[in-house]
């Protein structure tokens, strides 16, 4: 079984995360780049007219992994565009992934999420996390849009996350087969 995280970020949020899931699972690490200029503007044209953006090439052979970990930013309870067009491009390759996200955070937005990857990919992913930056916020600033979307998450606020990312790891580890003998 071999892994890859495909990763996209904007601001670098989840950036952050991809490299620290990386650390942990030892496996292959690829960036979605565009070959525009992202801004507010782009992400909004993108949603409101439901747009693909276009990816610039990426030289590996998706083919050799059985285990996709994607991992990229929420923009208006969607996964955000560049995956979209990602997973849109690639789909023939992925058969079992996983999905998490470092996000602003809205209740109920998780099953959004497992929908929208279901529809795109034809099946179920294996896990979809959020891992929510209002939960960072003091409470002065909690449940604001304005807080949580300029919100740049720092290597120590990964740790606040770490039980969930500790289960999320755990849950790609694939444990070995052991035998008979080995089990007694
Ligand atoms: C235009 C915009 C819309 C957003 N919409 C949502 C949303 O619907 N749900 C959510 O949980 N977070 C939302 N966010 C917050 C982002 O998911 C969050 O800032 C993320 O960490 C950015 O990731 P990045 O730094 O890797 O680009 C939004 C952010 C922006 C800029």
């Amino acid at each position: 079984m071999k892994s890859i995280i495909v990763y996209y970020s904007n601001t670098h949020n989840n950036e952050l995360l991809a490299y620290d899931l990386q650390k942990r699972l030892s496996c292959d690490l690829l960036k979605i780049e565009e070959t525009g200029k992202r801004t507010g503007l782009t992400i909004l044209l993108d949603l409101l007219f439901n747009r693909k953006p276009k990816l610039k090439d990426h030289r590996v052979s998706l083919e050799s992994y059985s285990d996709f970990i994607f991992v990229a930013p929420i923009w208006a309870s969607k996964i955000a565009s560049p995956l979209r067009s990602f997973l849109l491009n690639e789909k023939q390759h992925i058969k079992s992934y996983s999905f998490i996200s470092l996000c602003g955070g809205i209740e109920g937005q998780v099953d959004k999420i497992r929908k929208e990857l279901k529809t795109i990919l034809q099946h179920d992913p294996k896990l979809v996390t959020e891992l929510w930056i209002d939960d960072l916020l003091t409470a002065d600033k909690k449940n604001t849009v304005k807080y949580t979307s300029s919100y740049r998450v720092l290597p120590e606020d990964l740790e606040k996350f770490k039980a969930k990312i500790d289960e999320f790891v755990s849950s790609q580890i694939v444990q070995p087969h052991l035998t008979h003998d080995e089990l007694r």
